[in-house]
Parts: C-alpha cells; sequence; structure tokens
C-alpha cells in the first residue's frame, strides 16, 4: 500500500533556528520540555508570521461551545479532555480505543506553521504542535477496500453548552478522502507555540487540513472511521448549496453569500487592507494533483 507520500524535505520547509529562538522568547516562560520538538517542518515556514497566541487562542468556531468567536474562549474549559481516547474502526486492520497518552508515545511531534483560512473569509498563520494523520492511521492498519476518513467530535451535552442549540446536527462530524488524508501536510494538532493544545482550538487532539476551508478541521475528536463510501459531514448536511465535501480554498468560487477572492487577517487592524486569498491556501503546488480529475472553476 503506497498511500505514504515520501517527505521531500528542502532547507526551506525547516524553521530557522533564529525564528524558533524568536518564538522561544514569545512564550517566554513555558518549560522548555513543552516544547516539544519544536523544530520541524512547515511549508514555506520562513515566509509565514504566525499570529499571536491571544489571537489564536480567543477567537475562535467551536458551535458546541455557542456561536460567537468568543464563546469557546469562555466556556470550553468546562470540557474534561482527561482521560481521552480515540476510536479507530470499520476498514481498518487493528480497530480499538486508543489512549491519547498511547498514541503520543508512538507519534513524533513537529511543529507546522502552516495558513488557516476560514469559509468566513478570515485567516490567520498558526503554529502548530502536531503529528502526520498518515502515521496514526497506520497505526491502526488501513485496509485495501478503505477509500475514505470519518471523523467525529466528542458529544457531552453537559460539557458543552451550545449543544443544547439546534445550531447544527450534533454531533460535529467531517471526512476526507483517503488520499487526503494520508496526504503529508494533514496533521493532527496537539499543541499550538509549543504548549498543549487550548480546550478550545479542539483539546486534546484535531484535525488540520491547511488547503481547505477551517470547518474541515474538526476538532476534539472521539472517533475516526475508515470507510468505503463519502461519509456525511455536518456542514454539508445544513446547507448543501454552501459547503462541499471538498471546500478545498478557491479564490475563484463564491461562496453563495460572500466572495472568496480576498480574506481580513486576523491581528491585522480594523483598517487594514485584505489579503487575496491564494489557490488551496497557497498550497497548490503540493496537493493540486489530488484533483486533477476536477474542474477548479466548479463548487465541490
Ligand atoms: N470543530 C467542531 N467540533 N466544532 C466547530 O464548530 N468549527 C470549525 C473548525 N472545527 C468547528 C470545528 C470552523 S468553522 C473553523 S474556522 C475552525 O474549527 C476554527 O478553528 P480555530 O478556532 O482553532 O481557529
Amino acid at each position: 500500500m503506497a498511500y505514504r507520500w515520501k517527505k521531500n524535505l528542502k532547507d526551506c520547509d525547516v524553521t530557522d533556528e533564529s525564528a524558533y529562538l524568536d518564538r522561544r522568547q514569545l512564550i517566554g516562560g513555558v518549560a522548555a520540555g513543552a516544547m516539544l520538538a519544536g523544530i520541524g517542518t512547515g511549508a514555506r515556514a520562513m515566509e509565514l508570521a504566525p499570529n499571536e497566541w491571544d489571537d489564536i487562542t480567543s477567537y475562535n468556531n467551536y458551535y458546541e461551545f455557542g456561536t460567537d468567536k468568543k464563546d469557546p474562549a469562555k466556556y470550553a474549559h468546562m470540557l474534561t479532555i482527561k482521560p481521552w481516547s480515540v476510536k479507530i474502526d470499520g476498514l481498518v486492520e487493528r480497530p480499538g480505543d486508543y489512549e491519547f497518552g498511547e498514541i503520543m508515545e508512538k507519534m513524533s511531534v513537529e511543529e507546522r506553521i502552516y495558513r488557516f483560512r476560514c469559509v468566513e473569509a478570515w485567516s490567520m498563520v498558526v503554529p502548530w504542535n502536531g503529528f502526520e494523520l498518515a502515521d496514526l492511521l497506520e497505526l491502526a492498519g488501513v485496509k485495501g477496500d478503505a477509500k475514505y476518513v470519518a471523523f467525529e467530535t466528542v458529544n457531552r451535552p453537559d460539557e458543552m453548552p451550545g449543544l443544547r442549540y439546534p445550531v447544527l446536527d450534533w454531533p460535529y462530524v467531517e471526512g476526507l478522502r483517503l488520499d487526503e488524508a494520508m496526504h503529508p501536510l494533514t496533521i493532527m494538532a496537539t499543541g499550538i507555540y509549543g504548549r498543549d493544545i487550548p480546550n478550545q482550538n479542539g483539546a486534546p487532539l484535531r484535525l488540520v487540513v491547511p488547503w481547505k476551508y477551517g470547518f474541515k478541521s474538526i476538532k476534539s475528536i472521539v472517533r475516526i472511521t475508515l470507510t468505503a463510501d463519502q461519509p456525511p459531514t455536518s456542514w454539508n448536511k445544513a446547507s448543501a448549496r454552501e459547503y462541499g465535501f471538498y471546500s478545498n480554498v478557491n479564490p475563484e468560487v463564491s461562496h453563495p453569500r460572500w466572495s472568496q477572492a480576498t480574506e481580513r487577517v486576523i491581528g491585522s487592524g480594523l483598517f487594514a487592507k485584505r489579503k487575496e486569498t491564494l489557490m488551496f491556501n497557497g498550497y497548490e503546488e503540493e496537493v493540486a494533483s489530488l484533483y486533477s480529475d476536477m474542474d477548479l472553476a466548479k463548487f465541490y
């Protein structure tokens, strides 16, 4: 099974040490041990200036805690994240409940500085810490007939006040095609700036697919199921004409209610010029070949 893409690391993929040291100062006071692997890959890390910790952790979408951008930072502390396990089932050789600590012992955590583009046309740059989803899937052993990966967020009405409102059909679910899931850019994030990922950002582990709109990056995952058929996804179920299964960032395809050509960069100030949105959020070189049979002028 040759699902795994060979990692061709270039010099520019590795975070420059002085930038890393700057960041260490930025998060001064954090124990060195919490810095995890620190220096790792990050597509074109050099050109990206990460957003500040406060922006990344106080302006969130996590509807299980409310629909206001400030709600997750206010209420997500209510979520118990210890103990935590992820059920991996469906078309895998070794189905079961994988305990979070045991997963972390087996995975190699790297820093990945990625652009993050929400479908609502705002963006940030986030210095994630995480491991490749492919490594986790390989731990469970993907069977030959698997074609998709389905993800599910924890569903705890007692700890998640937003679940009282039928904004979405809970629990939040998402999905990827298997080749998208196995792509080396696709990670499970477990940290930001070398600290454990805060609850409002999807603790203890959340998906990050940097070339897709942010809603694909599902938070606080408790279940991963390998399937033969395309799985349902929350936003697509809520409004299929507005949110496609693929939802690759594409400045040329407008959302029915707004343009996707430009984005508001969080932290750049109220009157800052909007930034032009890049095809596949700037990861075209890495991922365009996955979609060579699709007409990019269309909505998917
Ligand atoms: N995952 C869950 N479970 N619930 C959500 O409401 N929101 C999505 C995505 N993952 C969401 C979710 C959306 S719309 C975005 S833009 C990102 O999370 C926001 O991630 P951030 O808060 O870390 O920036």
